[in-house]
């Protein structure tokens, strides 16, 4: 039986990445064979397309299309294949940060966006998309605390991760059946619960 698809969303600093790890294993314990990803990234290509994308200043339109380079050979190498063996698949990130960022941030026309998603995923959307939301003030405190070097989007102004913010929810609205917005601003043991409860719906409708 094929896999499902399952990615992680969520404006910087909203404490997604702590949860993939968790989540999986999660899934390891109930049997499931799991594969673990992110984007951009998660081939060796892609590897090499993120760094630039994270550090390199570069024409909205060029970063969106090696968004979608990276997202194909993801496809084609990795998250096809691992579904089509019956894994699961959980990536950090997928096409909704493309809306959300260069669509919603960077105000990159919807129809580009559209287009070149049609091309890219034929078709294919994740069974779900778990969508971390906070307030920014928060996010920003958590990415001040972490004190780590910033990437190009961490770098960006307030009102840049507002509108990637709010195109995140005007999304999640859209595909209501597909993305559970999740109220990052919370103990990670409720957040942890929630997900669990999720996952168990999931997991009960293959
Ligand atoms: P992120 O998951 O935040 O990496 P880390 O947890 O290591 O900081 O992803 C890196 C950045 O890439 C993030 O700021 C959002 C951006 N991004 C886009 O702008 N568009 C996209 O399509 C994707 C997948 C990511």
């Amino acid at each position: 039986m094929r896999g499902k698809f399952i990615t992680f969303e969520g404006i910087d600093g909203a404490g997604k990445s702590s949860h993939v790890d968790w989540l999986a294993e999660c899934l390891r314990q109930r049997g499931l064979s799991v594969l673990v990803t992110r984007e951009p990234g998660g081939t060796p290509l892609g590897e090499k397309l993120r760094d630039l994308l994270l550090h390199e200043p570069m024409h909205l339109e060029t970063e969106t299309l090696l968004m979608f380079a990276a997202r194909r050979e993801h496809l084609a190498q990795v998250i096809e294949p691992a579904l089509a063996r019956g894994q699961w698949v959980v990536c950090d990130r997928f096409s909704d940060a493309t809306w959300a960022y260069q669509g919603g941030g960077r105000g990159l026309d919807k129809a580009k966006f559209l287009a070149l998603e049609q091309w890219v995923l034929e078709g294919l959307q994740p069974d779900l998309t778990l969508l971390f939301d906070l307030p920014l003030e928060v996010a920003r405190e958590r990415i001040v605390l972490a004190n780590r070097s910033l990437d190009r989007f961490e770098q960006e102004r307030a009102d840049f991760h507002e509108r990637v913010r709010q195109a995140y929810l005007d999304r999640a609205q859209h595909f209501a059946h597909r993305i559970r917005l999740i109220d990052a601003n919370q103990s990670l043991e409720v957040i942890r619960k929630i997900l669990d409860a999720i996952l168990q719906e999931t997991i009960k409708s293959n």
